[in-house]
């Protein structure tokens, strides 16, 4: 067996922690011959609630776990973590503008981005679930000093898996078989599930343009408002398995000839403006990501991207002072 590696979830004491941890700790992340140590952080008032799930990990006796830090302490939290999944975040209350959120957010970003830069491995690897989780993440790098860039993203896998179910649901096919699709943008209503690559099965397989603009997008664009109206809960069993996706396929790659959906920094690919955490469609490699580049853009998808860039260039105008 190897050595253990930290990985670190904030927002440890709240639904997708609870929905996450327990994946992690059995080694459905990163494989059964990784150990883990645990790095569980939440804020002060819900350490008593952390505690309790600290005891539920030892009584599930891991294999794999070696360890378990609980803390409202980012210092600790951070020290020397190889893998963060940054789902802690202040959520949307009621009558609550979008800059108020994004401003409330950008402080706790801009706190967990300094514990990073002094405390984590310098081969971290990051990616940000609390919303607005793209614009979170591009506040959280600006505090990054000493570890490249790029190990910083944001998730937008829960939008490409559910884009992935309802493709499959379409064609009658698994979803396994659905391949080469990804979200362009912002994880937002705004987000742009591309399809005119998919293959289904290895044949390229269309479906209607109709169903695809009335039917297709909204659907994955609302398909959380959906869930929480069914459970009066969001969705955090499924969103929880979208992050542990992310990583399980930063770690291990993408099939030869297909890709993934990650909200990364732009290089300026697509026209998206540099520096923005835009997701693109990714292939990945020996644990290094690239944007796969020269898919077709149809009239019909310029006007969704300009619309998700716009989003994302209004959202970084919004915290221009925290970018200084
Ligand atoms: P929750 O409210 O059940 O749990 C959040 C936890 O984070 C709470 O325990 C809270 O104390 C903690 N927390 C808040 N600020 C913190 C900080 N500064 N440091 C450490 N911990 C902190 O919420 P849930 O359902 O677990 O969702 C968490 C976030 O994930 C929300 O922002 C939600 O919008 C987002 N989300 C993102 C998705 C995506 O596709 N990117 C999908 C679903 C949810």
């Amino acid at each position: 067996k190897k050595p253990p590696v930290r990985v670190a979830i904030t927002g440890a004491a709240g639904q997708i922690g609870y929905s996450l941890i327990f994946r992690i700790a059995s080694g459905e992340m990163l494989g059964p011959n990784q150990p883990v140590i645990l790095h569980l952080i939440d804020l002060p008032f819900a350490m008593a609630a952390l505690n309790g799930v600290v005891m539920e990990i030892q009584d599930c006796a891991f294999p794999l776990v070696k360890g378990i830090v609980a803390t409202d302490n980012q210092a600790i939290g951070f020290k020397n973590v190889d893998y963060a999944l940054l789902v802690g975040a202040k959520p949307r209350g009621p009558g609550m503008e979008r800059g108020d959120l994004l401003k409330d957010n950008g402080k706790i970003f801009t706190e967990t981005g300094k514990y990073i830069n002094e405390h984590a491995s310098r081969d971290i690897k990051v990616v940000v679930v609390g919303n607005p989780c793209n614009t979170n993440c591009l506040i959280l790098a600006n505090q990054i000093k000493d570890i490249p860039k790029e190990n910083f993203t944001a998730m937008t896998r829960l939008d490409h898996n559910r884009a992935q179910h309802q493709l499959a649901d379409k064609l009658g096919v698994h979803t396994t078989d659905i391949r080469r699709i990804a979200i362009f943008g912002n994880h937002s209503p705004t987000m742009v599930p591309y399809i005119d690559q998919m293959t289904a099965k290895n044949h390229k397989a269309s479906v209607d343009q109709q169903w695809v603009s009335q039917t297709f997008i909204p659907t994955v664009q609302q398909r959380g408002a959906e869930i929480i109206k069914a459970r009066k809960l969001s969705s955090a069993a499924s969103a929880g398995n979208a992050a542990m996706n992310h990583i399980t396929t930063w770690v291990n790659g993408t099939a030869e000839g297909d890709f993934t959906s990650m909200a990364i920094p732009s290089d300026g690919s697509y026209g998206v403006p540099k520096g923005l955490i835009f997701s693109f469609p990714v292939a990945v490699k020996n644990g290094k990501y690239s944007i796969v580049q020269g898919l077709p853009i149809s009239h019909f998808y310029q006007g969704l991207l300009d619309k998700t860039i716009k989003e994302l260039v209004d959202e970084r105008n919004a915290v221009d002072h925290l970018l200084k």
